[in-house]
C-alpha cells in the first residue's frame, strides 16, 4: 500500500492535495486538529483512507515520528510539503524574528520532512510548494521570497543526489493560489473599494494570470507530476497552469473523438495480427486488439 505525507493538508492547497490524492494511504499533517479531522473525515466519506498528525513541522522530531508512522502504514511513497506561511513588509524595517519564523516554517519546516523521508526505501517523490517566489522576486516579500528560493536550491543540490535511488525532487511552483493566505490581499482591495473579482484579478496580474488559481489547479499538476502524466527535470521548478474551463459537450466530442482512435487502433492491430484487410469482418479480426 502506496503511502503519501501531505504538510500543510489542514486547508488551502495542501487541503485540495490530500483529496486529490486519495488513492493513496494519507497521512495529513497540520496544526488544526479540528481542520484535519474534518479532512480526514471527507476523505474517508469518498472511499480514501487517511488519518492526521497534528504538530509543527518545525520540529524535526515531529518529522521522524510522521515519517515512522507513514512506513508503519505501509510503503511511504511520497511527500508533499505544503505547510507554509506568508509575511510581507518592506526590507528595511522587517523584523529580524519574522524573517526566522519564514524560514524555520518554509524552510527548515519542509527539509526537517524531507531529510526525515529519505529513510523510506521505497520514496518516489519529494514536492516541496515552493510557488514563483522561488524563481522570482516580489516587493515587501524579500523574506518569504528568500525562503522559498532557498527551498528551490535544496531541491535541486537533493536531486542530484537522490536520482540514482530513482527519487524525483520537485519544486512545485503555482503563482498566486486562491486560500487564506492570499485572502488578506483581496480584503484590503476591496476594503479599498475594488469588487473582489477585480481584486483577484489585480492580484493574479502580476504573475500574467486572469485570476488567482485554484488550490485544485495545484493538485492537478501534482497528480500528473506523480502519474507521470507531466514529465520534469529532476529537482527543476514546475510551474503550475490553470485547468482548461472545457465545456460538456467539448469533452463529449473529445471523449468520442478518443473512443474512435481507440477502435480504429484496435483494427489496425487486429490487420497486423491476422494479415487480413484493415475492414476485414472474419472471425479472428473481430477479436480486435
Ligand atoms: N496561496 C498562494 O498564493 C501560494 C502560491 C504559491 C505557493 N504557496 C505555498 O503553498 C503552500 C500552501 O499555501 P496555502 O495557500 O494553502 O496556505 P494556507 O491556506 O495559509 O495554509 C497553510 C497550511 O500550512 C499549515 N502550517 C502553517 N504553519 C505550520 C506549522 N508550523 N506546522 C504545521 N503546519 C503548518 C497550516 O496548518 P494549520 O492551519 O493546521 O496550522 C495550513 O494547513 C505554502 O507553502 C505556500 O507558501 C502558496
Amino acid at each position: 500500500m502506496s503511502v503519501t505525507i501531505v504538510t500543510g493538508a489542514s486547508r488551502g492547497i495542501g487541503k485540495a492535495i490530500a483529496k486529490r490524492l486519495a488513492t493513496s494511504t494519507l497521512l495529513l499533517v497540520g496544526t488544526n486538529k479540528d481542520k484535519l479531522s474534518q479532512v480526514v473525515d471527507e476523505i474517508k466519506a469518498a472511499g480514501g483512507t487517511a488519518e492526521f498528525f497534528a504538530g509543527d513541522v518545525r520540529d524535526a522530531e515531529f518529522a521522524r515520528a510522521v515519517v515512522a508512522r507513514a512506513m508503519q502504514l505501509g510503503k511511504l511513497t511520497n511527500v508533499i510539503l505544503s505547510a507554509g506561511i506568508s509575511k510581507g513588509g518592506g526590507a528595511d524595517k522587517f523584523p529580524d524574528a519574522t524573517l526566522r519564523d519564514l524560514f524555520d516554517v518554509n524552510f527548515f519546516g519542509s527539509v526537517n520532512f524531507a531529510k526525515a523521508a529519505l529513510a523510506s526505501p521505497e520514496l518516489q517523490n519529494i514536492m516541496f510548494l515552493a510557488g514563483t517566489a522561488g524563481t522570482r522576486g516580489y516587493s515587501s516579500m524579500t523574506g518569504y521570497c528568500a525562503s522559498k528560493h532557498a527551498l528551490v536550491g535544496y531541491a535541486r543540490a537533493l536531486a542530484q543526489e537522490v536520482s540514482k535511488r530513482n527519487i524525483r525532487v520537485v519544486p512545485v511552483c503555482p503563482g498566486p493560489t486562491d486560500t487564506d493566505m492570499t485572502a488578506g490581499i483581496v480584503k484590503m482591495l476591496v476594503g479599498k473599494g475594488m469588487s473582489e473579482k477585480d481584486a483577484k484579478a489585480k492580484i493574479a496580474s502580476g504573475d500574467n494570470l486572469e485570476t488567482l488559481l485554484s488550490p485544485d489547479d495545484v493538485a492537478d499538476t501534482i497528480a500528473r507530476i506523480i502519474d507521470e502524466d507531466l514529465l520534469v527535470i529532476n529537482g527543476e521548478p514546475v510551474p503550475v497552469k490553470p485547468r482548461p474551463t472545457v465545456s460538456a459537450d467539448a469533452l463529449q466530442r473529445l471523449k468520442d473523438y478518443n473512443a474512435m482512435i481507440a477502435a480504429s487502433d484496435a483494427r489496425l492491430r487486429a490487420a497486423a495480427r491476422t494479415g487480413h484487410d484493415e475492414g476485414c469482418e472474419c472471425v479472428a479480426c473481430g477479436q480486435a486488439g
